[in-house]
């Protein structure tokens, strides 16, 4: 994993870089006419969805992270990678749906809430409501409320689910939530403190860890 050191690195170096799920790519000339969409399904990053291509279905949903100059702190943001020519990216780390977790190094506790609760069926826009709701996770400080958890949602459409059992898995994360609460405790029961947030953030890939990027 490569790592940005020092703010000055991007504008030494020649090459058009970016980081996917904690991986550095060197972005070759004349990849202008690619989304970012484009550049990950044919880097076989096929969790993320192309669905209408035009903004409106979520289900190519990513997270970018960068550090923001004005505002000294890192972003991070869930965006449409099918609207995102692939060079506005350049020098932010994309988060796909892969670099969560997997069934064999272990679910992301989003991934595994949606798939316990039932809030999948063809899959097909899984990725995407999986990636905005880690994005918000991401980019508050404390658990988010309930509300905020609906409006994240807002941009991510399913058409076989049905959004019941979605936000119900959701849900989980808010701070007002109980069996969440309960939950996490019996299973890390060994832990003599618990930060709940922490864990629900569990593993983030990370660019630089000192800026939480
Ligand atoms: S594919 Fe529908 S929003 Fe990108
Ligand atoms: S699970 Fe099929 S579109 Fe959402």
């Amino acid at each position: 994993m490569g790592s940005l050191k020092n703010e000055g690195e991007l504008e030494e170096s020649k090459d058009a870089i970016l980081y996917v799920n904690g991986v550095r790519k060197v972005l070759s000339d004349g990849l202008a006419h690619l989304t970012l969409l484009e550049y990950l399904r044919d880097s076989g990053l096929t969790g993320t969805k192309l669905g209408c291509g035009e903004g409106g279905c979520g289900a190519c949903t990513v997270m970018v992270s960068y550090f923001d100059q004005n505002s000294k702190k890192c972003v991070h943001q869930a965006i449409n990678a099918c609207l995102a020519p692939l060079y506005s990216v350049e020098g932010m780390h994309v988060i796909t749906v892969e670099g969560l977790g997997n069934q064999k190094f272990g679910l992301h506790p989003v991934q595994e809430s949606l798939a316990s609760r039932h809030g999948s069926q063809c899959g097909f826009c899984t990725p995407g409501f999986i990636m905005s709701m880690y994005a918000l996770l991401r980019s508050n400080k404390t658990p988010p409320t309930e509300e905020q958890i609906e409006e994240s949602l807002a941009g991510n459409l399913c058409r076989c689910t049905g959004y019941r059992p979605i936000l119900d898995a959701f849900q989980v994360f808010a701070k007002s939530n109980i069996y969440y609460t309960q939950m996490v405790l019996s299973r890390y029961k060994n832990l003599k403190t618990v930060n709940l947030f922490a864990l629900q953030l569990a593993n983030p890939v990370l660019v630089d860890p000192t800026r939480n990027c």
